[in-house]
């Protein structure tokens, strides 16, 4: 079935586990994603970056979910990751998404604020959750302190701007990280001492267990991870590709040696997450 972020978050940040938002990109990055989450028993969430919408149109990425979620007895969210356009999200909700990201980082918080409102507006009323982001999360290389996320400034934001769950930048950058990654764990807890709602965390592919622990114990429920899905689906067909030498392969048979390399690593992040196991949480807090 599907649901929306509070109604999987909500669970996660009382009890201290964390869910995986997991990006998909294709088919076969839907379906490794979800088979994952029916073999552990572990509420999703399907993210699709508004920069893939030019090669998976928005329609079909819902119209995939909402068919193949229908016979799973976990709950998932199809949500939007990081809209930068309000009309990115008018057609997110209008396909059934059940939850949005609206991404005003780049902009100074009165704006953000403004553009954030905007999105609640659209999506509070259709009953779809929305996730904004406070500070900066960089892509690819070494986070960037001054960009990070500050504790008075997430408090009001949250109050002002009425989101269901922030992401906030306190040292994860997406893609690859130059360097050992740090993050600044008493920036966080002064961020959960300001604001109630789930925290998140993007750029989790690369980050060291210890600090993804921390992480979830301080307050954070939704973790992100993109790039190493990539990397393990990429890695699985070369290594198919130089087994097989110069014979003739056919493309689903590359698709399916993806397709089971990606379910290991998805469940592996679900376990380590603790969010296996965990499909009765989220449908108690889906009756309230
Ligand atoms: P990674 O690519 O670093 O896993 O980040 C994913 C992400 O944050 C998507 O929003």
């Amino acid at each position: 079935m599907l649901v929306d972020l509070t109604q999987v978050l909500l669970p996660a940040r009382r009890h201290h586990y964390a869910l995986g938002a997991f990006n998909v990109y294709n088919l076969e990055t839907v379906d490794a994603v979800l088979a994952a989450a029916s073999e552990l028993d572990s509420p999703v969430i399907i993210a699709l970056g508004e920069r893939y919408l030019k090669h998976f149109p928005i329609q079909a990425v819902a119209a995939i979910v909402k068919t193949m979620a229908q016979d799973l007895c976990v709950p998932v969210v199809l949500h939007l990751d990081h809209a930068q356009k309000l009309e990115s999200i008018e057609q997110a909700i209008k396909a059934g998404f059940t939850s949005v990201m609206i991404d005003g980082s780049k902009l100074i918080l009165s704006e953000n604020i403004a553009l954030t409102k905007r999105a609640v507006a659209l999506a509070r009323p259709r009953g779809v959750s929305v996730e904004a982001e406070l500070g900066r999360i960089v892509r690819t290389g070494a986070a960037e302190a001054d960009l990070f996320t500050d504790p008075q400034e997430a408090r009001q934001f949250v109050e002002e701007a009425d989101v269901d769950a922030l992401a906030i930048a306190i040292g994860t950058v997406h893609g690859l990280y130059k360097g050992e990654p740090m993050l600044d764990l008493a920036r966080l807890s002064q961020i959960a001492e300001q604001v109630s709602v789930p925290l998140v965390l993007h750029g989790v592919s690369g980050l060291p267990d210890h600090l993804i622990k921390s992480a979830i114990q301080l307050g954070v429920a939704k973790l992100n991870v993109n790039t190493e899905i990539s990397i393990q689906g990429v890695d699985a067909i070369r290594g198919f590709l130089a087994n097989r030498g110069n014979e003739n392969t056919r493309l689903e048979e590359l698709m399916i040696e993806a397709r089971h390399s990606m379910v290991g690593v998805v469940k592996k992040y679900m376990e380590f997450f603790g969010s296996s196991g965990k499909r009765q949480g989220s449908f108690a807090m889906a009756r309230h």
